[in-house]
């Protein structure tokens, strides 16, 4: 066990070793939008020439295959039970990205312990060499896999809107996030966004009181529009970026993408998101 902890320790150290940046996309409410966004953002690195991976890591509702219209054979569940080659369960989705798919709901990852963790980790840092971004979409909430993958990644999107339950969810999501580990890269990604002045709102309601009372900062990833083609392209198993390409909410995650793919990290102070 002490073995476990130590390689785990170790692969966390060098996380920022290779060059592909692992994007944790987050939430503390569920619903706000993850599963989407981890999809179309993958595709749309892709579509700038990106290699990339998306790994579901939602251990209770996965569900990345379904808005991709796929078939896994096999998924995540058998690499860590079966020890069955990750080339077995990669899946090849027709806009270009590789998928690793999951099985919902397995007590495995409810009593997930060091073994299927470190598992977890190597496989991780094995993709980390083969692909130049790798997102992983996860599971709303406090649960262990959520957070430890959160923290292995290198930047964290936490998913919101600007619902009441959804805004303190995310603070308390955060909270719990800088309590395992501190100096995360965290950004707000705003969702089912209605007005202009929401995102602003938003965002500072958030960030005084994360600076007030945890002294943590957090950055803008950007937004997405409240679109009604995301629902029908969900409906339809094809990714809105696919099927609706020109509208609102894909131009919204281009723009997002775009600026990953810059490397702008927007830290605006509370005196700018006020302009
Ligand atoms: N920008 C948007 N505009 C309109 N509807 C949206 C938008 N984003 C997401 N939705 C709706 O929200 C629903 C939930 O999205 P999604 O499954 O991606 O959320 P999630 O955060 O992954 O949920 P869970 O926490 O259950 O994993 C979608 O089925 C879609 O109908
Ligand atoms: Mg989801």
């Amino acid at each position: 066990m002490i073995e476990q902890e130590r390689r785990i320790k170790e692969l966390m150290a060098l996380k920022n070793s290779d060059n592909c940046p692992v994007i944790a996309i987050t939430s503390g409410k569920g619903g706000v939008g993850k599963t989407n966004i981890a999809a179309n953002l993958a595709i749309a690195l892709a579509e700038k020439g990106e290699k990339v991976l998306v790994v579901d890591a939602d251990t209770n509702f996965a569900n990345v295959d379904v808005l991709l219209g796929l078939a896994p054979k096999f998924t995540l569940l058998n690499y860590v039970l079966d020890d069955l080659p990750i080339q077995k369960i990669l899946m090849k989705h027709e806009s270009g990205i590789d998928v690793i798919p999951n099985s919902s709901g397995s007590s495995v990852w409810k009593n997930m312990d060091q073994v299927i963790k470190l598992k977890l980790f190597e496989l991780l840092y094995q993709m980390r060499k083969k692909y130049d971004y790798i997102i992983l979409d996860t599971a709303a909430g406090l649960s262990p896999l959520t957070i430890d993958l959160a923290i292995q990644a290198n930047q964290i999107l936490i998913v919101t809107t600007a619902e009441p339950t959804a805004i303190s969810d995310t603070y308390a999501m955060i909270k719990v996030l800088d309590s395992v580990q501190q100096d995360l890269s965290i950004d707000l990604l705003h969702n089912m966004v209605t007005s202009a002045t929401e995102v602003t709102d938003v965002y500072q309601r958030l960030s005084l009181v994360l600076q007030h009372f945890l002294d943590i900062t957090i950055g803008i990833a950007g937004y997405i529009e409240l679109d009604d083609k995301v629902r029908q392209a969900i409906q339809q198993q094809i990714p809105v970026l696919l099927s609706f390409p020109d509208s609102p909410a894909s131009l919204n995650i281009h723009n997002i993408a775009e600026s990953i793919l810059n490397q702008e990290r927007v830290v605006p102070t509370v005196s700018e998101t006020l302009q």
